[in-house]
């Protein structure tokens, strides 16, 4: 049976403890003439524009032996209108595993539904689990543990906390979200991490999110997609800035993470994002491992 990966959940914490594991092994060089994957087609289907996960994915793969073809949707036939389920029935009997970006998560859930090969979210609006997985290997590198971790996330109630939600659900991490009102994250996610019993909460005030935090973290106010609200947006963001006073409520030894890419003087003061707290260049180097780590468990 074929294994997808459209949010974070769809790993057990078994499976993420092995993901983790393996992707360190990656990281440290072990295995490095391991090329487990020879043979193999990777697609990258992109609908949104990208540098660290096109870039990781692509080198990640031709690491593992296999060879990655990357191409813009609107180059597919899908872009003149072929249907989704037709392009997936089609892209299975040459492929070995798509990775996506696009708009609307119902998107990849029709892909893998129409699918024979794993299909693996590269983002969509509503969730970002590659980036997550990237996050808790960097956690886990810097602070030597998951469980208990105080992670304060400030601003846009977007896909990437949507995932960091689950991060929590599976791991531990004592996660508080600090947003405006009427820019949450995702209910159902939310209500679904509480029923489990996750440390989960939901703030407006930054200042109490980050007091005596371990992990601060941050994304843009505006997603690809939405840059119709840029303005009204900023106007309601304006205080959920990561700067140095914030920074100076949270533990002495924090850490401040942004998946990147950053909007320095909005979300994140330069001063912040370029400080010896800040671990932004890890977090991107460790989705290419996450990812290796990723593709070798699902492509067989
Ligand atoms: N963090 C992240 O996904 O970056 P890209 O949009 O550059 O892929
Ligand atoms: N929330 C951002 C993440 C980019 C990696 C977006 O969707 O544009």
């Amino acid at each position: 049976m074929k294994k997808d990966f459209l949010t974070l959940l769809d790993l057990t914490p078994e499976e993420l403890q092995a993901l983790l594991k393996r992707a360190d092994e990656f990281k440290s060089g072990k295995d490095s003439s391991a090329c487990p994957l020879i043979g193999k087609s990777i697609g990258l289907l992109f609908n949104k524009t990208s540098t660290r996960t096109r870039i990781s994915f692509q080198t990640g793969i031709y690491q593992l032996g296999a060879q990655a073809i990357y191409i813009n949707t609107n180059d597919l036939q899908l872009g003149r209108g072929e249907s989704i389920e037709d392009t997936a029935r089609v892209l299975s009997r040459y492929l070995h595993c798509i990775v996506i970006r696009t708009y609307e998560h119902d998107i990849i859930n029709t892909l893998a539904q129409n699918s024979t090969i794993p299909i693996v979210n590269g983002l969509t609006d509503l969730h970002h689990p590659c980036q997550a997985l990237a996050d808790i290997l960097t956690i886990q590198e810097k602070k030597g543990r998951l469980k208990g971790v105080r992670m304060a996330y400030i601003g846009d109630g977007n896909n990437v906390v949507n995932s960091l939600i689950e991060a929590a659900s599976l791991t531990g991490i004592d996660l508080t979200i600090a947003c405006p009102r009427g820019y949450e994250p995702d209910r159902t996610i939310y209500d679904n991490a509480r029923s489990k019993g996750s440390k989960v909460k939901i703030l407006t005030s930054p200042d109490e999110a980050a007091k005596d935090a371990d992990v601060l973290y941050t994304d843009v106010w505006i997603s690809m997609g939405q840059e119709k609200e840029i303005e009204r947006k900023k106007k309601k963001f304006e205080g959920y800035q990561i700067n140095s006073r914030l920074v100076s409520l949270a533990k002495p030894d924090a850490i401040v993470m942004h998946c990147l890419p950053a909007h320095r003087g909005e979300e994140i003061t330069d001063e912040v994002i370029d400080s010896a707290q800040s671990v932004v260049l890890d977090q991107a180097e460790n989705r290419l491992h996450t990812q290796k780590a990723l593709l070798e468990m699902l492509v067989r």
